[in-house]
């Protein structure tokens, strides 16, 4: 499973990077709005920290005003994707920039119809969100299981990116049934690097290292 980081700070994009852990980035408008930059800013220096797929939203509801800003976003870099909402606007705009060989990451999915919808259309990847699906007691990782169950019974292509990740246990179920992709806000990155026994070893080899005759 590919990891991407969820976040527009580019600290912590560079932090993740260095670590050889990430190959993708994905925004939101709400994670622009953290760091009170330019949007295409932000995007075209994140663009210069990773090489992999960006994800890049728009903020239109017309079919029409979407695929300008995708279309616009799209000229920044080749390794934008353009991230669209899963509305009925929002898939003919998926259908358009498909034809014009842009991609896109349909976001805000929380079922399997709509991820098959959205795979129709023609988007590049989905993002179902698991977190907020578990804040009003629905199992997203269930969901998750939907998905890749249904995709991989008809070889589509699309790509599922496990989104709202919340904790590190949704990313090591999500590969366990098989999602391409998991989007990990970088707290979670961190708290998967953890393990108190590995704090304890190291502990424990650095002072039988003093006895070592030097
Ligand atoms: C996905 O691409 C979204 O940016 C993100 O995962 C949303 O997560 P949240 O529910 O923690 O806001």
């Amino acid at each position: 499973m590919k990891l991407f980081i969820d976040t527009a700070n580019v600290d912590e994009i560079r932090k993740a990077n260095d670590m050889g852990v990430i190959c993708g980035v994905t925004t939101n408008p709400s994670l622009i709005a953290r760091e009170g930059k330019i949007f295409k800013d932000v995007v075209s220096e994140i663009t210069t920290i990773v090489d992999g797929p960006i994800s890049a939203e728009v903020i239109s509801l017309d079919s029409e005003g979407m695929v300008k800003e995708g279309v616009e976003l799209s000229k920044l870099h080749k390794n934008i994707i353009i991230k669209i909402p899963m509305t009925v606007e929002g898939l003919k705009a998926v259908k358009i920039l498909h034809n014009e060989n842009i991609k896109t990451n349909v976001t805000l999915i929380f079922s399997a119809g709509q991820a098959l919808l959205a795979s129709k259309a023609g988007a590049s990847y989905v993002s179902p969100f698991v977190g907020r699906l578990d804040d009003i007691s629905t199992d997203g990782m269930e969901l998750i299981s939907e998905i890749v169950d249904i995709f991989n019974n008809y070889n589509i292509d699309t790509e599922i990116i496990a989104a709202s990740i919340r904790h590190p246990m949704h990313v090591t179920q999500a590969a366990r049934l098989g999602c391409h992709i998991a989007t990990v806000p970088y707290k979670v990155i961190m708290q998967m690097t953890k393990h108190p026994l590995t704090d304890k070893g190291i502990e424990q080899f650095l002072k039988d290292w003093e006895s070592v005759p030097k």
